[in-house]
């Protein structure tokens, strides 16, 4: 089985990341051949600033290996390594309804945030179909709302193979219901650009400030509260066991209990939880060569993957 994700260098990873495709790609990679990939050429859709770019993409390359990616299992590597995948991208342009980008939410959501409408922006999931048709991928973890995209990739890859011949693997997204969403600090999805998020490597001090600041109804000390419907209480349980989490829905209900102990008590959890990976990434950011090697080496299995499917692709449609 073959399994790929990746992820934009566009922020700072934070917590919806994390359990969103992270946690679960690097389960995955136990179970098959994994791709995991650093998307630079969908980040210039947004991010026009070179050195930005730069040390985005180096940071995202030290956030995975800290957090467990294993070079031995899972081929990693810079999208822009891969140059196939652009040629690709066209030939599944040439087969791409108008209509099916123009229905794309992520699109229409990126143009409501005051983002030019640009070539780039709006072929942006025929560059991700590309992504994942090039290693012939058979499941892609993502969260919630690249569910849509993946679906063009299937589309996509039916209609070429119809249309010309089998050339790929139809991929099945996947997507965990219970961290399909993760909330940011406001409630809403969270998202490097609704700045709402809860970073896993920043500034300690920062991150207990944007704890603080979760935002719950305002019910009185004394008041029962309702766990189910908290912010604080839904990002909890990406951490706890069973028990904790009964023991706190138990203090909700039971009254005299404020949120500032529940927040200080998802804050402890989170501290714990990414303590060993915090200090795994301080340990390989003196060890710059070495992340630079696994992305080259993850590049090499990548491309040779890459060249086979593109030479399949241009064969089909009578460029070879
Ligand atoms: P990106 O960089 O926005 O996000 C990376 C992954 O994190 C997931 N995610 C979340 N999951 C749950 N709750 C949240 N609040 C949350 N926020 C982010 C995203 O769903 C994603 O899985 N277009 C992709 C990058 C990409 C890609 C691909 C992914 C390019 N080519 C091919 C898979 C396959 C993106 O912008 O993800």
């Amino acid at each position: 089985m073959r399994i790929l994700s990746g992820i934009q260098p566009s922020g700072k990873l934070h917590i919806g990341n994390y359990f969103g495709m992270m946690k679960p790609a690097l389960e995955l990679q136990e179970q098959g051949e994994a791709f995991l990939f650093i998307a630079d050429y969908h980040a210039l859709t947004t991010v026009h600033d070179a050195s930005a770019l730069r040390q985005q993409v180096r940071d995202v390359a030290l956030d995975f290996l800290a957090a467990g990616l294993d070079p031995e299992k899972t081929a990693f590597y810079r999208q822009s390594d891969v140059p196939e995948v652009q040629e690709l991208s066209w030939l599944l342009s040439i087969i791409t309804p108008m209509g099916l980008l123009e229905r794309c939410h992520s699109y229409k959501d990126k143009l409501a945030k005051g983002f030019a409408a640009s070539h780039g922006l709006f072929a942006y999931p025929v560059l991700m179909s590309a992504d994942i048709l090039i290693v012939q991928s058979n499941l892609v973890p993502v969260g919630r709302d690249q569910k849509q995209h993946l679906e063009v990739a299937r589309d996509l890859a039916i209609k070429f193979n119809n249309q010309f011949e089998e050339v790929f693997t139809i991929p099945e997204p996947s997507i965990r219901d219970s961290v399909a969403v993760v909330p940011g600090v406001d409630g809403q999805k969270m998202s490097k650009s609704y700045d709402n998020t809860l970073e896993i490597f920043g500034d300690p001090k920062a991150l207990k400030k944007r704890v603080m600041k979760i935002v719950t109804d305002s019910k009185e000390l004394e008041d029962p509260k309702d766990p189910d419907t908290c912010n604080v209480f839904a990002l909890y349980k990406l951490f706890a066991s069973d028990e904790e989490l009964a023991d706190l829905a138990g203090r909700y209900r039971a009254g005299n209990f404020g949120y500032g102990t529940a927040k200080k008590e998802l804050l402890a959890k989170i501290n714990e939880h990414f303590a060993p990976m915090r200090e795994k990434r301080a340990e390989l950011e003196n060890n710059l060569d070495y992340v630079e090697e696994v992305l080259s080496r993850g590049a090499e299995k990548a491309r040779a993957e890459a060249q086979k499917t593109l030479s399949a692709a241009r064969r089909a449609v009578g460029l070879e």
